[in-house]
């Protein structure tokens, strides 16, 4: 006879990897409770691979980049959708899935890059360039989706510049992930000057140096300064960065980005050691376990957006969607 798994040993196992086990043992009723009321609202958790593993490998239901968060929530039966991300994520799931209640944990979260440029802006921008296609990354708010011709995130950016065929667009607002693109592809971008607030912290020389004496295979976001950029093995999106690794497995590795992300790869992948000269996202880490369930306790916490302006900044995010 075949014994029936025991849940909470079936966890310890997984996140003692990457957390003390008295840790594990105080979250396991909360973790519980958020189980039972997913249960009772038929929700779905969909978390950022920043959310620490007792959010992402405990709670939720699907952990991923950010286009796959979204691309989950679309294929997904449930009829309520709980983001363990930022406003950015939670308002692309709603604007995808106009009929789903949408809720965001930490519904104050925002997101340096989304907050450095408005649809005013977009609009003078647009003004001066009337016959380049505009592209806005996922990380903007509706208002500014609404303006633009198609989004991208980071993980399908050349892919979205390349299906245009033309010589130039229009990117915002990240001047690095632009930068990338005008690179990779020999495309003219023009660019805003959006910078992510915990990406710009890595500095080039210190990664050599980190190199130098480890031997890690470094992997950086294409937020990440070009100099940084340059110094690494590999650059991808999170979801890329977490592919690369998982196929690879080398012995050491540095991911250039949030914190989160080796934690969430090393319940995986136990052979590779993490240098971490990683850096905190604060708005990310506004979500706990206990945010998650008070979301789904009250569920008051919901994403609402005007119709007409949703109709407006639904466009770019589908053709985005098409691209892949
Ligand atoms: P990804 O699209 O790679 O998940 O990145 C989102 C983000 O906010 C990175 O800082
Ligand atoms: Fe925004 Fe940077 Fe945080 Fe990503 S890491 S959510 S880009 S502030």
């Amino acid at each position: 006879m075949n014994a029936v798994p025991d849940p909470h040993a079936t966890l310890l196992a997984r996140l003692s990897r990457v957390l003390p086990e008295a840790e594990i043992t105080l979250a396991a009723p909360l973790i519980e409770r958020i189980g039972a009321l997913k249960r009772e609202h038929g929700a779905a958790v969909v978390a950022h691979n920043y959310q620490v593993p007792l959010v992402s490998a405990a709670a939720a239901d699907f952990t991923g980049d950010s286009l796959a968060m979204a691309q989950f929530a679309l294929a997904s039966p449930a009829r309520t959708i709980v983001v363990c991300g930022v406003r950015f994520m939670a308002e692309t799931v709603k604007l995808l899935c106009p009929d789903k209640r949408v809720l965001l944990a930490a519904s104050e979260a925002g997101c340096s890059l989304a907050e450095s440029i408005s649809a005013e802006a977009v609009r003078a921008i647009r003004e001066c360039c009337p016959d380049v296609p505009a592209i806005a990354y996922v990380n903007t708010s509706a208002a500014v989706k609404a303006e633009v011709d198609i989004c991208c995130t980071s993980a399908n950016a050349l892919r979205v510049v390349r299906s245009l065929a033309v010589p130039r667009v229009i990117m915002l607002p990240d001047q690095h992930l632009a930068g990338f693109v005008a690179r990779e592809t020999g495309v003219e971008v023009i660019a805003w000057g959006g910078q992510c607030e915990v990406h710009t912290r890595f500095k080039a020389a210190d990664i050599r140096s980190y190199r130098a004496a480890t031997g890690a295979t470094v992997l950086a976001h294409p937020e990440c300064p070009e100099e940084v950029q340059a110094e690494a093995d590999f650059v991808g999106s999170t979801g890329a960065m977490a592919a690369f690794l998982r196929e690879r497995r080398p012995p050491r590795a540095m991911l250039l980005t949030e914190c989160a992300m080796a934690d969430n790869i090393a319940l995986d992948c136990p052979q590779i050691t993490f240098l971490r000269p990683c850096n905190l996202c604060r708005h990310m880490k506004a979500t706990t376990l206990e945010r998650l369930a008070h979301a789904l306790e009250t569920l008051t916490e919901t994403i609402e957006i005007a119709p007409a302006l949703a109709e407006r900044a639904r466009a770019p995010i589908a053709r985005r969607l098409a691209v892949g």
